[in-house]
């Protein structure tokens, strides 16, 4: 048995980039697996939100969390700020986190350019706290999308070097993992880049129907191949890459046919997208409304999680303060 650490940042609600690129992973880990799934509400901390925001998203994801099916018997599900050892490793992995590479990496330097006036050190030391997120539990295994495998790299960077340091085999190198296939980026429906919450483009696990319609209707194409089999546009193939995780293979393979043979109508491709992604977020969306009303259930999933988390954490940072040194008299 495997131990899988995996979080999502509470900025908003669910994706079907987050459903895809992440979630669809951990369901299918969490049966054989130990398996630790919890909300980065630390990291929100880098945006300021409001404390009314900030609870409010960490409820929210919870919830969204449990209908898609995080099944907290199976799973340690948890609230990154109820493990404050986490906190404690990333101070203690700081010491040997180099400036020069924390601002090299590309989140960062997005992030910089993104809120110019806001360039505080947890956005720098962001892949420091996600590392000791990841090591704290000695995980093997991060079920994450294509846009976290640099911040993987920064981990594995950073546990390696602890063992060097103190000359241990302690912490196991984790992997960014997806079923041996490449990791996955969902695009967003703007024609370029991915889906995500502050890129505004994004498809919520809880968008009704009438909302799906009109942000795919929207989405963005092009005037149109004019010659047979010439090469998909980006726009475009981004729409069949959101059909590739939501419709059936021979929906897929027919608008393509009709793209090559110059005779696809996007109004047409757009609204069996729009009804595919309808038919699944359906379910979804009617079991996050029943769960987020449940504050008993919330609160039962959450304070098991802690438990659980704390026995996992608490036992790391015991053995790391031996390692460096931290001795008692
Ligand atoms: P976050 O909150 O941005 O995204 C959560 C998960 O969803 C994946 N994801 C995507 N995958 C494919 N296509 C997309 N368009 C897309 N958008 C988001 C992300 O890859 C991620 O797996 N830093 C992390 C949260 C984090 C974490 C960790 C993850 C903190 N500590 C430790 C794993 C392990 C983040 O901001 O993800």
């Amino acid at each position: 048995m495997e131990t899988v650490v995996s979080g999502i940042r509470p900025t908003g609600n669910l994706h079907l980039g987050n459903y895809f690129g992440a979630i669809k992973n951990f369901l299918k880990m969490q049966d054989n697996n130990n398996c630790f799934f919890f909300i980065a509400d630390y990291h929100s901390l880098t945006t300021h939100p409001t404390p009314e925001d900030l609870h409010g998203n960490v409820r929210q994801v919870l919830a969204e969390y449990l209908a898609v099916g995080l099944d907290p018997e199976k799973a340690t599900i948890y609230i990154q700020s109820d493990l404050p050892e986490v906190a404690e490793l990333t101070l203690l992995l700081n010491m040997n986190a180099y400036l020069g590479e924390l601002e090299r990496t590309t989140s960062f330097k997005d992030k910089a350019r993104q809120q110019p006036d806001n360039v505080n050190a947890g956005l720098l030391t962001y892949p420091v706290l996600m590392a000791a997120d990841i090591i704290i539990h000695h995980a093997a295994k991060v079920p994450v999308g294509k846009d976290q495998e640099q911040n993987l790299e920064m981990t594995r960077k950073f546990a390696a070097r602890f063992n060097r340091m103190y000359n241990v085999e302690y912490f196991p190198i984790p992997q960014p993992f997806n079923f041996g296939e490449a990791l996955v980026k969902i695009p967003g429906l703007d024609g370029s880049g991915k889906m995500g919450k502050s890129e505004g483009n994004g498809i919520f696990l809880i968008d009704e129907p009438s909302v799906i319609r009109k942000k795919v209707m929207k989405a963005v194409t092009d005037t149109g191949p004019t010659e047979l089999n010439s090469p998909v546009a980006e726009p475009i193939a981004n729409l069949f890459a959101i059909m590739s995780v939501v419709s059936k293979p021979e929906t897929l393979e027919f608008f393509k046919e009709q793209y090559v043979n110059c005779n696809i109508r996007y109004g047409d491709l757009k609204k069996q997208l729009a009804e595919d992604i309808i038919l699944f977020n359906e379910p979804i969306r009617e079991k996050i409304k029943e769960i987020a009303d449940n504050k008993d259930y919330l609160r039962k999933v959450v304070s098991m999680g802690k438990e659980k988390a704390h026995a996992s954490a608490s036992k790391t940072l015991k053995e790391v303060r031996e390692i460096i040194g931290f001795k008692p008299f």
